[in-house]
């Protein structure tokens, strides 16, 4: 499969299940404002906020939307995008693939994305990785949720439709963060309840 067809199965599935995946996200609101609650010591007052899959902006782009921030959020997914402009009628939301961004360089101050990288083939994540750096102002932060094992490629049914997934894990993850230039502020490895397990990293550019 080329990048293009790993891609469509992601924004296909995601539209069709962005009802659903809306609501289960609403659902854990507060226990995610709890958790970033307890992080937000490591982010700037205020200023722009990029959410790259952001979904259906519930919770982090809504979170940083309700603290003040000037928020932008990208996702492949339309159907996503719709439920977030619903959700955050002052955010400035677009269609994209991550990847394919285009901004100006040094835009924001601080750059997130929760459960989304885990869908970037492999071979894309260091390009990936050197444009979050390149977008992040100087003394920027970034929050990224990741994988904490590395799998190459994973197709399986996600609530009803098909999913594609790819991944490094924490070891590699650490490698591209310094390639890139961050500084690894803060890390966790993360047990859900369900079984699935995370590598949440804060990074700074200095
Ligand atoms: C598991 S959901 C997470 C959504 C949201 N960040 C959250 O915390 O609930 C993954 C989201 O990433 C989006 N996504 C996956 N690959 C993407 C890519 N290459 N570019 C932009 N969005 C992508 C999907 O469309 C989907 O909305």
């Amino acid at each position: 499969m080329d990048v293009p067809e790993k891609s469509k199965i992601v924004e296909d599935g995601y539209n069709q299940i962005a009802d659903i995946y809306h609501s289960l996200r609403l659902a854990k609101k507060d226990l995610n404002y709890q958790y970033f609650d307890n992080l937000f010591h490591f982010f700037p007052e205020s200023g722009k906020v990029l959410d790259l899959g952001c979904g259906g902006g519930q919770p982090l782009t809504a979170y940083f939307a309700d603290k003040g921030f000037d928020v932008t959020g990208v996702d492949l997914s339309r159907e996503m995008i719709e439920i977030a402009k619903t959700q955050i009628p002052q955010g400035r939301f677009f269609v994209s693939d991550m990847v394919e961004c285009q901004f100006t360089g040094e835009e924001f101050d601080v750059i997130v994305s929760a459960f989304a990288i885990i869908h970037v083939p492999q071979e894309r994540q260091l390009i990936l990785f050197k444009k979050i750096f390149e977008w992040l102002k100087k003394n920027g932060t970034a929050y990224l949720v990741l994988a904490n094992q590395d799998v190459k490629e994973w197709r399986e049914d996600f609530y009803g439709v098909e999913m594609y997934w790819s991944h490094f894990g924490k070891q590699k993850y650490q490698e591209l963060i310094d390639e890139v230039g961050f500084e690894l502020i803060w890390d966790e490895v993360e047990n859900l309840p369900n079984g699935e397990v995370f590598y949440n990293v804060i990074l700074k550019k200095e």
